[in-house]
């Protein structure tokens, strides 16, 4: 990748390497002592972006003049990223006690660069840059009056005190482009191509081998499958795990996917063996983790005995690792702090040790949105990349409490009828996230003339980028009426449907 970025812990750092992206300019996150480490073994990146980060630049130690030392470099620093620049070039940083938060507007003073010549730009600092280190320009200032950025004179080196990575920024794409094709004098490298290229070469380093897919039939691990299988053709097997907490529209996708695809796809049926683990546990953690430790002891004996029959052996799991997920584990908040587990979630992250397997994560460097047109390269239909996300624990955290058969077919019912209903509706793409949970309450209620005293359906769509936060899904009261009365009408023992409004925080997406 020829863009590096230096994480300092800011929460928008992932979006500086998706604009870059964007941009066409391969990009990659790294933490400060790995490009140190890096630039020793004598790589280094075609430009350097320092992101933000929480910290003062009077409060730390760390030896930021090591990644100035080739002045040939091309660097941006944005934000606490543009302190450090001041800071180690010699110019002076105030320690803010008036800082510039959210929309503030900025000049451009080198009027002759910039198309603009003012712009409303996402702010949020309380150190800044007072004085220029020698041979900087000012290239932007504030209303407030203050260096909102400044340019080297000879050298490729730029500061910005503002994010131009945020949507807010007016001409945040216009500024870093700036940086990134006039300083640093970058080629564009990243397109659908180079994503498929790139993915592929990951695939084709693992010579003639055996490959294991745990496959859910998700957009993740279908475009990893399916990239892979052009490389590796029967050499590949994706195993679907049936824990009898799937939705009538996952078996489906299944069978359409078996039909339609050249994916070597085999169907493990372990309903039962899930269902009596499950009996009598109520706790959702301990559903949780009794599902998670279910699908690792299943998964692993029905492939052995595979393997035996057909005499071979796999060496590789494959697996829809993406970015977010390396970022996430890369993160300097993640090393040094602490975070409280709100949910165990289920994952196949036990398997590779168990099984001896090496693992091929091709996506490994790709976004969502990459993913789903890396899918749109390999040919796959649009309704099988844009599906919703669904948890590995399925139905089993949208059924309060004990589970049972009734529960789940009822839950299963209720919840084909909220799939038909958003597809004919149209409304399937206008919610990130939409689903039933079985709430076994009894209310009262009059089915027939007769009193009903019965259990509730609750619905739930929610709108959201990544999972992390959600808002509630506006839907037309017409439309969520309709769902109500099908479900009390044609799912027996529900006499009852309410609609979740709860936004995360403070609530959950799932239930439990
Ligand atoms: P929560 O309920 O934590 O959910 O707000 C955030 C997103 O994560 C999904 N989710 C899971 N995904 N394994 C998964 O692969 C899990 O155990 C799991 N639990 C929750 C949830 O559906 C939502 O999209």
């Amino acid at each position: 990748m020829q863009i590096w970025i230096v994480d300092f812990g800011s929460q928008y750092t992932q979006l500086i390497t998706r604009r870059c992206r964007e941009l066409g300019y391969s990009s990659q996150i790294f933490i400060f002592e790995d490009v140190i480490k890096l630039f020793n073994e004598g790589k280094k990146p075609n430009a350097l972006i320092l992101s933000g980060g929480p910290q003062s630049v009077f409060e730390s130690n760390t030896p930021y003049e090591l990644l100035f030392k080739d002045t040939k470099l091309p660097i941006l620093g944005i934000c606490y990223g543009m302190q450090i620049m001041g800071k180690v070039l010699g110019g002076k940083v105030a320690r803010g006690f008036q800082g510039e938060y959210g929309l503030v507007k900025v000049h451009a003073i080198k009027n002759n660069i910039f198309k603009f010549q003012e712009s409303l730009t996402w702010m949020s600092h309380f150190d800044h840059v007072e004085g220029l280190p020698n041979d900087f320009d000012t290239l932007f200032e504030s209303v407030n009056g203050m260096v909102a950025g400044m340019i080297g004179k000879k050298s490729p080196w730029m500061g910005l005190q503002f994010h131009p990575e945020v949507h807010h920024t007016e001409h945040g794409p216009e500024i870093l482009d700036y940086f990134l094709k006039d300083i640093a004098k970058l080629k564009e490298d990243w397109g659908q191509n180079e994503i498929f290229n790139e993915s592929l070469n990951d695939v084709k380093k693992i010579g003639d081998n055996y490959v294991l897919c745990a496959f859910s039939g998700g957009v993740d691990s279908l475009v990893a499958a399916s990239l892979a299988e052009t490389v590796l053709g029967k050499k590949l097997f994706c195993f679907f795990v049936n824990n009898g907490l799937l939705r009538i529209q996952d078996l489906k996708q299944i069978e359409l996917l078996q039909k339609n695809t050249k994916l070597n796809i085999e169907v493990i049926d372990a309903s039962d063996i899930f269902l009596n683990k499950l009996k009598g546990v109520s706790d959702p953690e301990e559903k949780r983790k009794t599902i998670g430790k279910t699908f690792i002891e299943v998964f692993e004996t029905k492939v052995h005995e595979f393997e035996k029959n057909r005499g071979i052996k796999f060496n590789y799991l494959l697996q829809g690792t993406l970015y977010p997920d390396v970022i996430e584990s890369i993160s300097p908040h993640k090393k040094n702090g602490k975070s409280v587990t709100i949910k165990s979630h289920h994952n196949v992250g036990g398997l590779p040790e168990r099984m001896n397997l090496k693992l091929l994560e091709p996506l490994k460097w790709l976004f969502k949105d990459e993913v789903r047109n890396l899918g749109r390269t390999l040919n796959l239909k649009e309704e099988w990349i844009m599906r919703h996300p669904f948890p590995g624990p399925g139905l089993g955290v949208r059924i309060l409490g004990e589970l049972d058969k009734i529960k789940i077919e009822r839950l299963q019912q209720a919840d084909q009828i909220l799939f038909e209903e958003l597809v004919a509706g149209h409304y399937y793409g206008n919610t990130w996230q939409a689903f039933t949970v079985y709430i076994p309450v009894k209310t009262v209620g009059v089915k027939g003339d007769a009193r009903s005293y019965e259990e509730v359906i609750a619905l739930r769509m929610v709108n959201s980028v990544d999972g992390m936060t959600a808002s509630v899904t506006d839907l037309p009261m017409s439309f969520l009426t309709k769902v109500a009365s099908r479900i009390t009408n044609e799912v027996s023992g529900i006499a009852r449907v309410v609609y979740d409004l709860t936004s995360k925080p403070p609530g959950t997406i799932e239930w439990e």
